[in-house]
């Protein structure tokens, strides 16, 4: 019976009752920015209900991912998280959730380039002046991040690594409250997403120095900037992805109804406006199937682990 009913159920999913994404970062921040901007684009393909975004911040992402892993599979709790998917594994100590195994794939959302910023009052007006800063400053430089796992942590140890510079990582529960305290000076350094950091730069409030991408963007924002390979780090190329994700045993008929909406989302020309405005590219075509996310995250893991390893920085 209880199959039977979960099969009926499966029918009318989602009916009128309100789906939730959790975000595993803090509000504000630009996992939350994809999150709330994919949760208007959804409302519509999935029958006009209410699209909740839950923030549960935490451990670079592990908290919230573990949430949604141990979640009722109805396809009433999802999880929008970026490339931690990938890095966590090899980061984190102790992960509580198994990336391969207790989700299901819903596909990929788009894909994020990463602008390296510093605070206000850094006097270095290019990266090689920048370069000189780090040298003269060794041991002195507060960079911060969004936990061990997360995308900024990931680009501050790697950045950190091909620049042979030592620096103090300061956690934050996202890179909003991160980018906050930049502004303020109270940190030096934030390699951080476009998302985020766009209306940052734009404003003047931060510093911006290159961009993390193997290519330069073509917002009119960041054209200008140079990537961190024409800067000299040669092998440096981080671009984050987001994908959506529910847990393991979420009914087939349920996380098909959830891929077909998401594929008309993702085609929303307001969604797209406001992430391409922002230096995102959104997801299209086989990059949207489950089977593609499934296969693109086993892919990123096998990727980065050995980077991860050869940088030698592990979690705390
Ligand atoms: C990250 O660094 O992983 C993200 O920028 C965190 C966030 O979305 O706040």
């Amino acid at each position: 019976i209880a199959a039977a009913a979960a099969g009926a159920h499966a029918q009318d999913f989602p009916g009128s009752k309100p789906v939730t994404i959790v975000v595993p970062f803090a509000a504000g921040g630009p996992t939350d920015r994809v999150a709330r901007d994919l949760a208007e684009a959804l409302r519509k393909p999935l029958g006009g209900i209410s699209i909740v975004v839950d923030n549960v911040p935490g451990a670079g992402s592990s908290i919230g991912a573990a949430k949604v892993a141990r979640a009722a599979p109805d396809g009433y709790t999802l999880l929008l998280n970026h490339i931690g998917m990938a890095t966590v594994p090899t980061l984190v100590r102790n992960v509580p959730f198994k990336v391969e195994s207790d989700f299901e794939y819903l596909g990929i959302v788009n894909d994020v380039p990463m602008t390296l910023i510093a605070k206000p009052s850094m006097k270095a007006n290019n990266y090689k002046e920048l370069t000189a800063w780090l040298a003269e400053n060794k041991g002195k430089i507060n960079l911060g991040n969004a936990g061990v796992g997360s995308a900024s942590h990931l680009c501050g140890l790697l950045f950190q690594s091909a620049t042979k510079t030592e620096m103090t990582p300061v956690p934050y529960k996202g890179t909003a409250p991160a980018i906050t305290d930049l502004i303020g000076g109270q940190i030096d350094l934030l390699c951080d997403q476009t998302t985020n950091t766009s209306p940052q730069i734009e404003a003047k409030k931060v510093k911006a120095y290159a961009v993390t991408t193997s290519k330069r963007l073509s917002t009119p924002l960041l054209k200008d900037l140079p990537t961190l390979q024409e800067s000299g780090l040669k092998d440096f190329q981080v671009t984050i992805w987001h994908g959506l994700y529910a847990p393991k045993g979420t009914p087939a008929a349920v996380t098909k109804k959830l891929n077909d909406a998401l594929k008309v989302a993702l085609k929303d020309p307001d969604f797209v406006k406001k992430q391409e405005g922002l230096g995102a590219v959104v997801a299209s075509d086989n990059r949207v199937e489950p089977a593609e996310h499934k296969k693109f995250v086993a892919a990123e893991i096998a990727k980065w682990s050995p980077i991860i390893k050869a940088a030698g920085v592990y979690a705390d």
